[in-house]
C-alpha cells in the first residue's frame, strides 16, 4: 500500500534572535498533529526543530499536496506562532506569509517535501533539515550521492543502481523545470546545479521510476518580493536496497561545503552537520548547520529516529568547518564571504544604495572629494 511522507517545516519564532525554537512552540504543533493521528488523518508523526526552523515529519495515505495534511501543517504552526506572540518571541509567525489557509500549504512561507511510494519490506529513509541556507544547499550532496561513484560504491557495484538515476532541476526563478539523466548528462546537470540560487534538484529519481529524494524548494523571498528570512531547506532521501546505502546518503556531509545564507542571508559559509543538541544558531547566526534523522518505516509508523550526525565520525567535519567560518568571517562585509549584488537583491542594501544614488558625480583627473568642512575652508 502506497505510503506518503511529508515534511514540512516554518520559522514561527525563535528564541534571543534567529537562533533556536522554544520547546513550548514545539508542544503547541505537536498538540494539533496528537489530534490528526487521533482522527486518523496521519498515521504517525514526529516534531523536532533545527535552529529557528519548526519540523513537522508525517506519514499518511493521503499522497502528496494534500488539502487536509497541508491545513493540518498549517493549523499546527500557526498554534506555535500564537505561543510564540504570547512568549514574545522574536519574529514570530516569520514564515506564515498569508493570513489564512487558501488549500495548498506552497507558497504560503512554509518549505515542503513530501515523497509517496510502496512501502518496501524494510524501507530505511533520512530526512535532512538546515538551517541558515537554502534550497540549491543539498545540490552538491544529491550529486555525489546518486551521480558520483567516487562517493557511492553502489552506482558502480549494485547492479539495482548501475543504469544511474533521474535528477528533476527546477529553476526557481523561472517556475520550470527539466529532467537530466545520470550518468549520460552529467555535464549538463552540473552545468545548472552549480548555481544552487537558481537551478534547484527537486526530484531524484531511480530510472524505473521510483523516488529516491524530494527537497523542499520555496524561495520565501521570491512569494514575498522582499526580504524576510532564509528558506532553510529540508530534503528526504531513502536508503538501502536498490537505493544509496545509509552511509553512501551521510557521506557528502563529511565535506563542509560553502552555502549561502548564514547572517542575514547575506553571506557564504561552510554547512557544518551537527546532531539536534547542537543545532542552535549562535556564531554569526551560523555557521549554516545541517541535521539528519533516520528512520524506517512501518506500515506507517516512523520507528526510530536516531540523530545521525551526533556521531564523533563527523567531528573532524565540524572542525574543518569551525575553520573555514573562522576564515570566512575575516573578511567582514567583503566579497565573497558577503554574496554579490543578485543575491543581495532582496536584501536591505538596496535602500543603502539607494540614498547613494544622487552622491555621484561625473569623475576626472584632479577629482577632489566635497567634504563639508573643506568646502569651507575654500570660501
Ligand atoms: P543493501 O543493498 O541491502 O541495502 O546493502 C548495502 C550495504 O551493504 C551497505 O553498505
Ligand atoms: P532565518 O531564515 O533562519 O530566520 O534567518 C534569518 C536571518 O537573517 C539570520 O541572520
Ligand atoms: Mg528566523
Ligand atoms: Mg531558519
Ligand atoms: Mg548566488
Ligand atoms: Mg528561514
Ligand atoms: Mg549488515
Amino acid at each position: 500500500e502506497k505510503i506518503t511522507l511529508s515534511v514540512i517545516k516554518a520559522d514561527i519564532g525563535s528564541l534571543a534572535g534567529h537562533h533556536k525554537v522554544h520547546p513550548d512552540t514545539m508542544l503547541a504543533s505537536t498538540r494539533v498533529l496528537a489530534e490528526a493521528k487521533k482522527n486518523g488523518l496521519l498515521i504517525d508523526y514526529y516534531v523536532t526543530a533545527v535552529g529557528d526552523d519548526l519540523q513537522l515529519i508525517m506519514t499518511h495515505k493521503k499522497g502528496v499536496n494534500n488539502k487536509e495534511v497541508h491545513e493540518t501543517a498549517w493549523n499546527a504552526f500557526e498554534e506555535a506562532a500564537k505561543v510564540a506572540k504570547e512568549l514574545g518571541l522574536y519574529a514570530a509567525g516569520q514564515d506564515l506569509l498569508s493570513n489564512s489557509f487558501s488549500g495548498n500549504i506552497r507558497g504560503m512561507g512554509p518549505g515542503v517535501a513530501e515523497m509517496e511510494f510502496n512501502e518496501r519490506p524494510a524501507e530505511p529513509v533520512v530526512v535532512f533539515m538546515a538551517d541558515k541556507t537554502e534550497p540549491g544547499a543539498f545540490n552538491l550532496p544529491l550529486y555525489k550521492i546518486f551521480a558520483d561513484p567516487f562517493n557511492t560504491a553502489g552506482l558502480v557495484i549494485d547492479p539495482r543502481m548501475h543504469n544511474g538515476f533521474i535528477f528533476t532541476v527546477l529553476d526557481v526563478y523561472e517556475g520550470k523545470a527539466l529532467d537530466l539523466s545520470t550518468p549520460n548528462d552529467l555535464y549538463d546537470l552540473l552545468a545548472l546545479i552549480g548555481t544552487p540560487s537558481r537551478y534547484v534538484i527537486k526530484y531524484v529519481h531511480r530510472k524505473d521510476g521510483e523516488i529516491a529524494s524530494t527537497i523542499s524548494s520555496e524561495r520565501l523571498s521570491l512569494i514575498a518580493g522582499k526580504y524576510i528570512g532564509k528558506d532553510d531547506p529540508v530534503m528526504i532521501v531513502r536508503a538501502q536496497s536498490g537505493f544509496p546505502a545509509l552511509g553512501e546518503i551521510l557521506e557528502p556531509f563529511s565535506f563542509p561545503h560553502l552555502v549561502e545564507g548564514w547572517m542575514r542571508g547575506s553571506h557564504a559559509g561552510p554547512l557544518m552537520p551537527v546532531g539536534i543538541k547542537d543545532a542552535k544558531m549562535t556564531r554569526f547566526d551560523g555557521p549554516p548547520r545541517v541535521a539528519a534523522l533516520g528512520f524506517n518505516i512501518k506500515n506507517g509508523n516512523l520507528v526510530g529516529p536516531s540523530d545521525l550526525f551526533d556521531d564523533v565520525a563527523f567531528d573532524e567535519t565540524r572542525r574543518q568547518a569551525q575553520i573555514i567560518a573562522e576564515y570566512m568571517r575575516r573578511h567582514g562585509p567583503f566579497m565573497p564571504h558577503r554574496l554579490g549584488p543578485e543575491d543581495m537583491e532582496y536584501t536591505t542594501l538596496p535602500d543603502v544604495l539607494k540614498k547613494l544614488e544622487n552622491k555621484f558625480r561625473p569623475f576626472e583627473l584632479g577629482y577632489k572629494p566635497i567634504i563639508k568642512h573643506e568646502l569651507e575652508e575654500i570660501k
